[in-house]
C-alpha cells in the first residue's frame, strides 16, 4: 500500500501544515513505554499491551514517513530488559519477529530504510536473521530511516566506542591527541544518523532511561501522557507542533540567534513570521479533535 496515496482530509491539512511550517525535526526518537500499564488497565495479559503497541508503531512509522522525517529511531528492547520475565521477553521477540515479517514488504515499497543499534549479537538467532534480511532488502531505499533499538543501553554503547579507540589508539591509527567530539561519535553505532533533534517519551515519565544519552545533549525533550498503545498519529503531531514552537538555542542567547544570519539553520519555525501562520493552522487543524 502507498501510504501517500491514502491521507484523509483532515490528517493530510494537518500534515501539510507541519511540513509548510519547515521546522520539522530531521530525527525523531521515542521511547515508547507504558505497555504493561495499558494492558493492566484493561486486565489483560502484558504481552497484548506490547501487540497493541505495535498499532502505534505502524501508526507512527508511517506518519513520519508521509511528513518527509528523516529519521525515527524507537526505543523497542533496552539492554535492562533482559531483566524481565522470560515469557515476556520471549513474547516480545516473538512480536518483533512478526512485526518484521509482516511489515518489510510495505516499508520497503514506502522506501522505508530498516537499521539496528544495540548488542543485537544477544538477540535470538531467528530474530537477528529476519533483521539481517530486512536490512539488506532495505538498504538503498532513500526515504525514512526506521531505526530499531533493540538490547540497546547508551552506556553499553559509550564504553563500546571506548574500546575501539583505545584498540585504534594501541595499534597506532589513531593518537589521543585527535580524539575530538567527532572522532568519537563515529565510533558510536549511531554515527551514521543525525542527534535526534525531538526525544519523545511517552506514559508521563521524567527519565531518559539509558537512551541515546550522548546523542540527545542538545535533544528537545517532549514528555506525553499517553501511554504508548494510545499514542497515535494526532499525538506525534502534538508533540511536533509543540517542537516546531520552540526556540533550540544551542548554547546561545536568544538575540544572538535572531541578529546572526549564520545561525539560521539552527533556528526552528518559531522566529519567523512566516512559520507563525502555520502554527496557527495546525492549531486551529487541532481544534477538530
Ligand atoms: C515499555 O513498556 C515497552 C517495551 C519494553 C517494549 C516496546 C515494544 C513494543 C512497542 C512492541 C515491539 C516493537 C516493535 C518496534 C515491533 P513497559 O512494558 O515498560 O510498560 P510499563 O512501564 O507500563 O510496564
Amino acid at each position: 500500500m502507498n501510504w501517500t496515496a491514502n491521507l484523509e482530509t483532515d490528517d493530510a491539512q494537518i500534515q501539510c501544515g507541519l511540513i509548510e511550517s519547515q521546522g520539522l525535526p530531521s530525527h525523531v526518537a521515542i521511547i515508547m513505554d507504558g505497555n504493561g500499564r495499558w494492558a493492566k488497565s484493561k486486565n489483560i495479559p502484558r504481552l497484548l499491551g506490547h501487540r497493541e503497541g505495535i498499532e502505534s508503531v505502524r501508526d507512527i512509522v508511517k506518519a513520519c514517513s508521509q511528513l518527509g522525517v528523516n529519521f525515527l529511531t524507537l526505543y523497542a528492547f533496552s539492554i535492562e530488559n533482559w531483566k524481565r520475565p522470560k515469557n515476556e521477553i520471549k513474547g516480545l521477540m516473538k512480536l518483533l519477529e512478526i512485526f518484521l515479517q509482516d511489515e518489510i514488504s510495505e516499508l520497503d515499497e514506502n522506501n522505508v530504510r530498516l537499521a539496528v543499534i544495540g548488542r543485537t549479537s544477544s538477540l535470538p538467532q531467528s530474530v537477528r536473521s529476519i533483521l539481517q534480511n530486512s536490512i539488506e532488502r532495505t538498504k538503498n531505499n532513500t526515504g525514512l530511516t526506521l531505526t530499531l533499538a533493540l538490547s540497546y543501553g547508551s552506556r553499553w554503547d559509550i564504553v563500546r566506542a571506548s574500546q575501539l579507540i583505545a584498540m585504534d589508539v594501541r595499534a597506532g591509527n589513531l593518537s589521543p591527541e585527535d580524539i575530538s567530539e567527532e572522532t568519537f561519535s563515529n565510533y558510536l553505532q549511531t554515527k551514521d544518523m543525525p542527534d535526534p533533534d525531538l526525544l519523545i517519551r511517552t506514559s508521563g515519565e521524567f527519565r531518559v532511561s539509558n537512551f541515546l544519552l550522548w546523542e540527545i545533549a542538545y535533544g528537545e525533550i517532549y514528555i506525553s501522557k499517553k501511554l504508548w498503545p494510545k499514542f497515535r498519529r494526532n499525538d506525534l503531531y502534538e508533540a511536533l507542533s509543540n517542537y516546531i514552537g520552540r526556540e533550540r538555542r544551542f548554547g546561545m542567547t536568544s538575540d544572538q540567534l535572531t541578529s546572526n544570519p549564520k545561525t539560521d539553520t539552527l533556528k526552528t519555525g518559531k522566529e519567523t513570521e512566516g512559520n507563525n501562520g502555520y502554527l496557527k493552522k495546525i492549531i486551529s487543524a487541532f481544534g477538530k479533535y
